[in-house]
């Protein structure tokens, strides 16, 4: 039987992992010669989005899992972190073996921490996602996030009890009641890398994140965050969300004047980084809406 860490009384630092590989084959042609992550969602790459998402959450030390012929790019792209005040590792996935590869993958990156994985291609947008994000930090076991989907077939469907318990959770059913689809965000313990270890592969082959799931439904360790109405769930996976993701982000940046999911914005507002430091990011890509709009910042903050 494995032993479990105690944890209690001591506030111990989640690791994320962003898993950024995968075939991107319903992209064809855009992702046979770059990686789905790094095409564009307006104004910023794709993988933006995810690491805002983790910075928001808390964390400071992601690793990054990519195909072997995309490594090199990802690397020139976001460097070792320390310019966003984080620390930046990268291991490769040869191939597209399943979303539990992650934890296969990145054991030794964890080296025993709880974890927050989120998938390269998931954008998360909505009021109250802070508080969201520090619940499920202190959580036990395993906690995820659903939201309603009119197509629940194409995702991982988590069925609820009347007190929004979840009771089961199937991958890609062909047959559901439920119309909740698990996210591609999941914060877990330090249990996921054996679980994921004994995981098999799927009729479709993979090895799923649902089987990782299943294993803290069945000891009653997995708890449900439904997403309200309102809040935007997106992932980039085919044509039409792409470019549906890229419409989001433009409409609210040119409405409201404030970026949407910016890695170095948030950086400086956890914290991580100073506002000098900001200036210097925002300069080196002046030439860009995107570094007009960091450099507006970094006004606006001197001026308040
Ligand atoms: P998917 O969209 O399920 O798969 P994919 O990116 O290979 O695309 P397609 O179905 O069009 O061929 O993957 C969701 C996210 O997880 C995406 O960001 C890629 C990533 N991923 C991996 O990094 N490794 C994997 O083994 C799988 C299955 C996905």
């Amino acid at each position: 039987m494995q032993q479990r860490t105690t944890v209690s009384h001591q506030k111990i630092d989640r690791k994320g992992i962003v898993l950024a590989g995968g075939s991107g084959s319903r992209l064809f042609p855009l992702t046979l010669g770059v990686s789905k992550q790094l095409l564009p969602i307006f104004d910023k790459p794709l993988i933006y989005y995810p690491l805002s998402t983790l910075i928001m959450a808390g964390v400071r030390e992601v690793l990054f899992i990519t195909n072997p012929q995309d490594l090199a790019a990802f690397q020139r792209l976001l460097g070792d972190g320390s310019q966003l005040g984080m620390e930046f590792s990268y291991a490769v996935q040869t191939e597209p073996r399943g979303l539990a590869d992650a934890y296969r993958i990145g054991r030794s990156f964890l080296a025993g921490a709880k974890s927050i994985l989120i998938l390269g291609d998931n954008i998360f947008f909505g009021h109250g996602i802070a508080n969201m994000l520090a619940s499920a930090w202190e959580s036990e076991g395993a906690s995820v996030f659903a939201s309603l989907v009119k197509d629940p077939h194409r995702f991982g469907v988590v069925e609820l009890d009347t007190n929004g318990k979840p009771i089961s959770i199937k991958e890609k059913p062909k047959v559901t009641k439920s119309r909740w689809a698990v996210t591609g965000l999941y914060f877990l313990d330090e249990r996921a890398c054996d679980y994921a270890d004994d995981v098999m592969p799927s009729e479709r082959g993979e090895i799923e994140i649902v089987s990782i799931l299943e294993r803290y439904l069945d000891d009653a360790e997995l708890s449900v965050e439904r997403l309200h109405r309102g809040f935007a769930w997106l992932d980039a996976g085919t044509h039409e969300s792409l470019h549906q993701a890229s419409d989001f982000v433009k409409t609210l940046q040119d409405r409201q004047g404030l970026l949407v999911s910016s890695p170095e914005e948030l950086a400086y507002r956890k914290g991580l980084i100073s506002l000098e430091a900001l200036e210097k990011l925002a300069w080196e890509v002046r030439q860009s809406s995107y570094g007009e709009a960091l450099l507006a910042l970094v006004d606006q903050e001197r001026n308040a």
